[in-house]
C-alpha cells in the first residue's frame, strides 16, 4: 500500500494518557468533523495504549470492559460513519507501555482483529520487548500479518529511535517510524526532538516518513504529556519544524477545548502544504554561512517544493531575540544567477524580492517563514 502524504489526525496520548473511553473517542470524532479538522486534512482518529483489558481472553486482546463496553467495533463504525479512519494501538513486545498485552507471538491472530473491526492505521510501539528478540524481525512479521489480512492498514512504527530504524523500516514495511523519545508539552523538549531529526541521515521520502511524535500544540499545559506548555509563538514554531521535516502531523491536545489561536496553528493551509508536498523532500539547513558567524541555536531550513518554489524557515532556538542574515549564495542563488528570488511571509502575507541576502528579526523561540519563487 502506497501512502502518498504523511498521516494527519489526532492521537488520545498526549492529552488522556490512559484516560480514554468510548465517549471520548466518540464525542472527538464529533469535534473533528464539525469543527473542521477533517476539512483542513486531519482525517484518521487513533486510540493510543490503555483501550484493552489486562489479560488476553482466550488468546485475544479484548477492550477494556468499563471504558469500551461494547468493544472496539462499534466505537470504529461510529468513527468511519463520520467519514473518519480509525487507528489502533499495540506493541511489537510481550507487553504495551501500559502493561497490556503486546502483540509479541501474536502478530497474525492481533492483526486479523484488527482488520475484523475496521482499524485503518496501527501504531506499534515498543515496549517490554524480549531480549532474546529481533526488533526488525519483529516489525517485519507484523507488517506481514497486517497484509495477510487484505485490509488496507498504515503502519506507524513508534520505535522511538532505537535501532537506528532510518535504515531498515522502509524495508520491512513501515509507513512512518518514531525517531526520538516522547514529547512532551514544552519548548525543550520540542528543540530536542529537532536537532535529534536534524542530525539523522534523511531517508525520508513517499510511502515511509521519520515521524517526531505527536504534536503538543494546543495543550497549553494540560493533560497527560503537560510539562509546562508552551507560547503561541512556540507553538508555531513546533508546528512549522514538523511541516518542514514531513513529520505526521497527529494532533494531541484536547480539540473540545482548543484556544483559537492554537487551532489557527493547526490549521495553517501554508504549513500543512509543506508538510505534505508530494515531493517530500528533507529540508537544506544552513547554520555554518560562509559568511556569517556561526551562532548555534539559529538556522535556516530551506525545503524544495514540487512546484520549483522554495519554502524558507527561519528558525531561534535561543532564549534571546536574533538578527538573523541568510547569505543567498549558501541556497544555490550566486551572485551572478540570472534571477532573484520572492519571498512571501506565510503569516503577514509580505513580500520581498531577494538576491544577496535576507535579514529576519526573530523573537526568542521564534520561527518566520517564507514561501520563495523566482523573478526576473
Ligand atoms: C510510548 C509511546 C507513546 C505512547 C505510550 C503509550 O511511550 O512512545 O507515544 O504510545 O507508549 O503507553
Amino acid at each position: 500500500m502506497l501512502i502518498k502524504k504523511p498521516a494527519m489526525g489526532w492521537n488520545t496520548w498526549n492529552t488522556f494518557g490512559m484516560n480514554i473511553n468510548e465517549q471520548l473517542i466518540k464525542e472527538t470524532a464529533d469535534f473533528m468533523v464539525n469543527e473542521g479538522y477533517l476539512a483542513a486534512g486531519y482525517d484518521t482518529l487513533v486510540i493510543d495504549d490503555n483501550w484493552q483489558e489486562s489479560e488476553r481472553v482466550n488468546g485475544r486482546i479484548v477492550a477494556d470492559k468499563e471504558r469500551f463496553p461494547n468493544g472496539i467495533k462499534p466505537v470504529a463504525d461510529y468513527v468511519h460513519s463520520k467519514g473518519l479512519k480509525f487507528g489502533l494501538y499495540s506493541a511489537v513486545g510481550v507487553r504495551t507501555c501500559c502493561n497490556k498485552p503486546g502483540s509479541f507471538g501474536y502478530e497474525y491472530v492481533d492483526a486479523q482483529d484488527f482488520a475484523d473491526w475496521g482499524v485503518d492505521y496501527l501504531k506499534y510501539d515498543l515496549c517490554h520487548f524480549p531480549g532474546c528478540g529481533d526488533r526488525k524481525s519483529a516489525y517485519l512479521t507484523m507488517a506481514m500479518a497486517l497484509k495477510a489480512t487484505g485490509r488496507d492498514i498504515e503502519y506507524s512504527c513508534a520505535i522511538c529511535g532505537e535501532s537506528n530504524p532510518e535504515q531498515w523500516m522502509r524495508s520491512v514495511g513501515a509507513h512512518n517510524y518514531r525517531m526520538t523519545g516522547d514529547i512532551t508539552d514544552s519548548f525543550g523538549s520540542i528543540k530536542h526532538i529537532a536537532e535529534r531529526r536534524m542530525d539523522i541521515p534523511d531517508f525520508t521520502a513517499p510511502g515511509c516518513y521519520a515521524d517526531m511524535d505527536m504534536l503538543v500544540v494546543g495543550m497549553n499545559g494540560v493533560g497527560y504529556a503537560a510539562k509546562g506548555g508552551c507560547t503561541p509563538e512556540e507553538y508555531f514554531t513546533h508546528f512549522a519544524l514538523w511541516s518542514f521535516y514531513s513529520s505526521p502531523l497527529m494532533i494531541g491536545c484536547d480539540i473540545r477545548k482548543i484556544t483559537p489561536e492554537c487551532k489557527e496553528i493547526l490549521f495553517n493551509k501554508d504549513l500543512i502544504a509543506i508538510n505534505q508536498d508530494e515531493e517530500c523532500r528533507a529540508p537544506y539547513r544552513e547554520r555554518q554561512s560562509r559568511y556569517a558567524t556561526i551562532i548555534k541555536d539559529k538556522f535556516t531550513l530551506a525545503k524544495h517544493l514540487s512546484d520549483n518554489r522554495i519554502a524558507f524557515g527561519f528558525f531561534n532556538f535561543s532564549d534571546k531575540p536574533v538578527t538573523q542574515t541568510s547569505y543567498m549564495p549558501d541556497f544555490g542563488l550566486p551572485s551572478n544567477a540570472t534571477k532573484k528570488l520572492r519571498f512571501k511571509n506565510i503569516r503577514t502575507g509580505e513580500t520581498t524580492t531577494v538576491k544577496d541576502a535576507i535579514i529576519v528579526n526573530l523573537e526568542p523561540h521564534a520561527c518566520a517563514v517564507f514561501i520563495a519563487e523566482f523573478v526576473d
